[in-house]
């Protein structure tokens, strides 16, 4: 199954896109994770990405494009992935048509309100990508699952945060209506705890929880 998580930044695309991936064993495609890996090896990617990801713009299309399509030609794709962060523009997504074919498309829904919260107690970890907020860790400082030192991505600044919000409203959200019209769209309550929200996408998809 090829799947996408379309919803606003901290509306737990990655923290779910994980436990589903894990469900049905298939690979998440997070392109905020690969941007970030390639800032921190500070390869000519990371280097063209860091200053749209700082100031809370979108990379340009063609640099997110290519990637994108390399990677779901990688063999660990044949059998199904999750989209987590990509498209994120009526290009990308518009691209996205011409080299795959998508099965369903999850609209996590939260109020902005809240995302600011979830976004200022974030906590990730840069190796393995998991991701935790400040009132789940009891003054934990290392990632549960590989032992890293988990640390706060720079673009979780406050103003920076305002920023990713309205920019998804003007640019990602008219995704909203482009796969209804597709008839893919599937709308879950992502303000609904962590386990309940990962029932209602199983549930969304027609997996089994
Ligand atoms: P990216 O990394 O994709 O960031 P984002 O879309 O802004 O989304 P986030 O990762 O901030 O949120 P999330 O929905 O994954 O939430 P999470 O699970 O972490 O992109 C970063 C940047 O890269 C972009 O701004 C852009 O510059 C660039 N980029 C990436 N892709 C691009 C593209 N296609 N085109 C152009 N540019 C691109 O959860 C958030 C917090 O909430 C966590 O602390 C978590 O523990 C907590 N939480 C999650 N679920 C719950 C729950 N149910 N209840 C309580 N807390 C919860
Ligand atoms: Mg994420």
């Amino acid at each position: 199954m090829n799947i996408i998580f379309l919803g606003p930044p901290g509306a737990g695309k990655g923290t779910q896109a994980q436990k589903i991936c894990d469900a049905l064993n298939i690979p998440q495609i997070s392109t905020g994770d690969i941007l970030r890996r390639a800032m921190k090896e500070g390869t000519e990617t990371g280097l063209k990405a860091k200053s749209y990801i700082d100031a809370g713009q979108l990379v340009p299309d063609g640099v997110i494009i290519d990637i994108v399509k390399e990677r779901l030609a990688m063999a660990d794709c044949a059998g199904g992935y999750i989209l987590d962060g990509f498209p994120r523009t009526v290009p990308q997504a518009e691209a996205l048509d011409t080299f795959a074919t998508i099965d369903s498309v999850i609209e996590l829904d939260v109020a902005d309100q809240v995302l600011v919260d979830r976004l200022s107690g974030r906590r990730v970890c840069l190796k393995c990508g998991a991701t935790y907020h400040l009132s789940m860790l009891n003054g934990e400082t290392r990632c549960a699952k590989c032992g890293e030192e988990l640390i706060q991505r720079n673009d979780d600044k406050a103003e920076t945060v305002l920023n990713r919000l309205e920019v998804y409203h003007a640019q990602t959200a008219p995704l909203i209506g482009y796969y209804e019209k597709k008839g893919l769209l599937k709308k879950v309550d992502g303000a609904q705890g962590l386990d309940l929200t990962f029932a209602a996408i199983m549930k969304a998809l027609g997996a089994e929880a």
